[in-house]
Order: structure tokens, then sequence, then C-alpha cells
């Protein structure tokens, strides 16, 4: 197909595959519950009810898994803003609408959850965390200016859902309380269902129309964000959950980014012209300078965890 194809048009022609991906998705996503996963027997009352203020010594929690956890939870707190994006982007009409629905009600468990978890164990100040949750969604979150439209909306939201299924799923693993590990396993899965949905229809999308679909991939791969940019202390977040290996340059490359270029066989088509060409040449110039990246990233981790723990024997 050599004609661009507009925005209503790509919609109209993914419908069908829409529809067949949602069904899909009704009939792998498992119906839980939030309050199946909260240790409820060890809640009590704070000070305004008679009970006991939090206090730092409550928490179980390390630094890492606290930082961890605040950050994934303002991000899906922060949903409204992601609705309002994909719904301004996708269709209201038919499968598209019914999606954007089912997809938001099953993204508000994940910040129920985690809430419920985090307020019921004491493992974060919930003063703090509640007016970090009104600045970060006072602020909201906004795509790029330069983003716009179906095709780069679904190729982002392909990567963010298995970007924060790997972040969930290494927080879990840092809580070192099975019980939060189990929840967050549980939120992880959601979000690989979610990636799956978006993976197929940005697939679609690039079977569809090959040249626009690989030019707003390399868009949103080279501009690639993290969503809950923007957050109290983001940056300084950012670098703890790389540093601890929650997520970090390596994983976003291998376990988040490769995987999903591989899935839509973005080095073996034979389907682009020569914009499609110019955006794959782009695409392979980018990675190869993430996997430098990756190297320099963890040279520079080696040598601070070095430091640190020189600084933690020399203090013994
Ligand atoms: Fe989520
Ligand atoms: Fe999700």
């Amino acid at each position: 197909m050599t004609r661009e194809l507009t925005q209503l048009e790509i919609l109209t022609e993914l419908e069908p595959v829409a529809e067949q991906n949602l069904n899909r998705h009704l009939s792998m996503a498992k119906d839980w519950h939030p309050h199946d996963y909260v240790p409820w027997d060890e809640g009590r009352n704070f000070a305004d009810l008679g009970g006991v203020a939090w206090d730092p010594s409550q928490s179980r929690l390390s630094e890492v898994a606290k930082i961890a956890m605040i950050t994934n939870l303002l991000t899906e707190d922060n949903l409204p803003s992601y609705h309002r994006e994909i719904s301004e982007n996708f269709s209201q009409e038919g499968a598209w609408g019914t999606w954007v629905g089912r997809w938001t009600a099953e993204e508000n468990r994940h910040s129920i959850v985690i809430r419920d978890y985090l307020v019921v164990t004491r493992g974060v100040d919930p003063v703090a965390l509640e007016r970090a949750r009104m600045i970060h969604m006072t602020n909201g979150v906004a795509a790029p200016a330069e983003w716009g439209g179906f095709l780069q909306n679904v190729a982002y939201v392909t990567f963010q859902e298995l970007a924060t299924r790997v972040s969930h799923r290494n927080t879990g693993k840092v809580c070192d309380d099975p019980i939060a590990d189990r929840m967050l396993q549980r939120v992880a899965a959601d979000e690989n269902l979610h990636m799956i949905f978006y993976r197929s229809l940005c697939g679609a999308g690039l079977d569809l129309v090959p040249d626009q679909a690989i030019e707003a991939i390399v868009k949103v791969l080279t501009h690639f964000v993290m969503p809950g940019t923007g957050m109290p202390n983001w940056r300084r977040n950012g670098v703890t959950m790389a540093k601890h290996g929650i997520y970090d340059l390596r994983q976003h490359l291998e376990q988040v980014v490769e995987p999903v270029l591989e899935n839509w066989n973005i080095f073996d088509r034979n389907d682009f012209g020569p914009r499609g060409e110019q955006a794959r040449e782009e695409l392979g110039r980018f990675l190869e300078k993430m996997e430098r990246d990756v190297v320099k990233f963890e040279e520079q981790r080696d040598r601070m965890l070095a430091r640190e723990a020189a600084r933690a024997m020399a203090s013994v």
C-alpha cells in the first residue's frame, strides 16, 4: 500500500483485529479481587481513630523496596492521564470502546491492591504517599509534544505495559515478603496480557501500513520514557531502581525492546518502502548505541556498588 492512511481509516481497518484480540483477552484474563491479596489481619487504626500514627520503624520494607513500590503505585494512580491519552487516540466505537473501558477498569485494580497493601502493612508513610499522589495526579502525564495518533500510542503502550510488567515483578522480589511478591506477580500478569493486546494491534498496524507504523515505532523508542515521569523524586528514584536491577537499561533492551521487535519481525520484513527502510536503519543505529550505553551504565554501576560496599566495610 503506497497511500498514507488516515487515523480513522487505520482504526476502521483494524477494528476486526481489535475485536478478535478483545475476545482473546477476555477469555485469558483472570477475574481476581484485590482484597484477596492484602494481609488485613496486620491492619490497625491510625492516630485519628485512636490508634497509632505511622512511624518508619513499622515498615519491613527496605529503602529500595519502598522507592520501587511508591514509584509503581504513583504510576498506576495516574490512570486518568493514561486513560485520556488512550481514549483520545483510539476510537470510542465498537471493540475499541469496549477495550478502553475494560483496560481502564483492570488497571484501576493495580493501584487499589498496592495501596491497600502498603497502608495495611504500614510499608510506607501514608501521609507522604498521599501528598505525592496529589502532586503527581494534579500534574498529570502528557505524551511528548511530537507524538500523536493511534500508531504512536499503540506502540508506546506496547513497550510501556511490558516495562511495567518487569518493574512490578522485580519490585515483588525486593520486598522480601511472599505476600507482596504474590500480589505483584498478579499485577505483572495483567500487564503482560495488556502488552499482548497492544502488541497484536501494533503488529496489525505494521502489516496494514508498514512505513507509517515503523516510523511511529522508531519515534516512540528513540523518545521512550517510563510512565510516571515528573512524579516527585522521579530521576533519583529511577536511578535507585536501575542500580538495584528493578528496571535498568539492559532489562529495557533485552526484556522489553528486543522481544517486541522480534515479535513484529522488524529486521526480517520486506514490506517497507524507502521511508520504512530509512526508519529501520535509524532503529538499527539506535539499538547499537543502546547496547554500548548498557555496558557503560553497568561499568558505572559496578564501580558505584563497589565503593558503597567498601564504605560499609570501613564503617563496621
Ligand atoms: Fe497497571
Ligand atoms: Fe497494564
